[in-house]
């Protein structure tokens, strides 16, 4: 099955691909918040655009398996016979090797690859934006090292929630109550890999692991339980980690797992709250660390009294490493 979709028609692919693009970046979109519709067409737009795909399969292609990246370019290579209506014709032929790559994963059944693909594209298009913002160079590397690594080879996630100072846990909880937070963390690890530290783990409900996800809990001693995956050492998760595809690894606290694990993230999502609160616990200063920038942050949030934005920062270098999709 996986054979012969790598050799059909390419047009029925990328028809495939476009409307699961367009799933993926919708509900990345909507997670940011609820916004007016005009709002969130607007930001889906970012990401669907000819130009914005185009940039993105070209930084992803390197890290695709031979007969990947054989029907990356056999699509791409399909000749146009109308001239596309608000795409440059060479970026609208890549757009549809992209949708055709996507629409492939989609048919065949391989849903961890196709959010992988769909997630990658996103990053690579935040930091383009983000680096002509800038005025700097938009090359996209054409090494991708970091592309074919999986776990800590390439790059995690960190996702947290912090106050003004970076306070992010307080006597063993978190800082303040906001279920609108909640529902994104939800919605970013969901089905996920998440790693986090013994006092986090004793900190959820009931001690309990999070559901519908792998839970990798690191203590020095070693317990044994069955809901979770417990390690002793950080080699002995990493090396756990390797055989998870990064893009799929989310790093979920508490202050000692963040600064044992920030070295490897590529990404972190940064719930911000707009406010200085009794912390103990520190997720590490981002603002103040050179090798992170924030390339995204939502409109304001208002809950119980609170107000926060989703951010996004990513690792500077990580872009010319190719942000990683971790296939192999
Ligand atoms: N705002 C947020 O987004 C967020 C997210 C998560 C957590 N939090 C908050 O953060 C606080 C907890 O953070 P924390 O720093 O105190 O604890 P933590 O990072 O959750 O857990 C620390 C524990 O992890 C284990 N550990 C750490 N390094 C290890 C290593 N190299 N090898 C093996 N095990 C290792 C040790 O467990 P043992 O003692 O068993 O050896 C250590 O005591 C809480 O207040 C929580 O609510 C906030």
């Amino acid at each position: 099955m996986r054979d012969e979709m790598l050799y059909t028609n390419t047009s029925m692919l990328a028809f495939v691909g476009d409307a699961a693009y367009e799933l993926c970046v919708r509900l990345r979109v909507s997670a940011s918040g609820a916004f007016h519709s005009e709002r969130l067409h607007r930001d889906a737009t970012r990401y669907v655009r000819a130009s914005a795909q185009a940039s993105a399969i070209k930084a992803m292609l390197d890290g695709l398996p031979e007969e990947e990246r054989r029907l990356v370019k056999r699509a791409r290579n399909k000749r146009i016979t109308t001239k596309p209506k608000n795409a440059d014709p060479v970026d609208y032929k890549w757009a549809t090797a992209f949708e055709a790559l996507l629409g492939y994963y989609c048919l065949t059944e391989q849903s961890e690859k196709l959010e992988a693909a769909a997630s990658a594209a996103m990053r690579i298009i935040d930091i383009d934006e983000a680096i002509n913002r800038e005025g700097g160079a938009a090359v996209i590397s054409e090494s991708a090292d970091k592309s074919r690594n999986t776990g800590l080879g390439g790059g995690v996630t960190a996702i947290a929630a912090a106050d003004a100072r970076w306070g992010i846990g307080f006597e063993g909880g978190l800082l303040a109550d906001l279920p609108g937070d909640r529902a994104y963390f939800r919605e970013c690890t969901l089905n996920k890999t998440v790693v986090m530290g013994r006092k986090t783990l004793k900190s959820l409900p009931g001690g309990k692991p999070l559901p519908s996800r792998t839970n990798i809990v690191l203590s020095r001693n070693a317990l044994f339980r069955a809901d979770c995956e417990v390690f002793s050492s950080f080699d002995d998760c990493a090396s756990r980690l390797e055989s998870v595809d990064s893009s799929l690894v989310y790093i979920a606290g508490g202050a000692e797992i963040y600064a044992l694990f920030l070295p490897y993230c590529d990404e972190c999502l940064i719930t911000k709250i707009d406010a200085v609160l009794p912390a103990d616990s520190f997720f590490p200063n981002l603002d103040a660390d050179g090798a992170f920038e924030r390339v995204w942050e939502s409109e304001p949030q208002s809950e119980n009294g609170f107000t926060y934005r989703f951010t996004r920062y990513v690792r500077k270098d990580a872009r010319a490493a190719g942000m990683g999709i971790g296939y192999e």
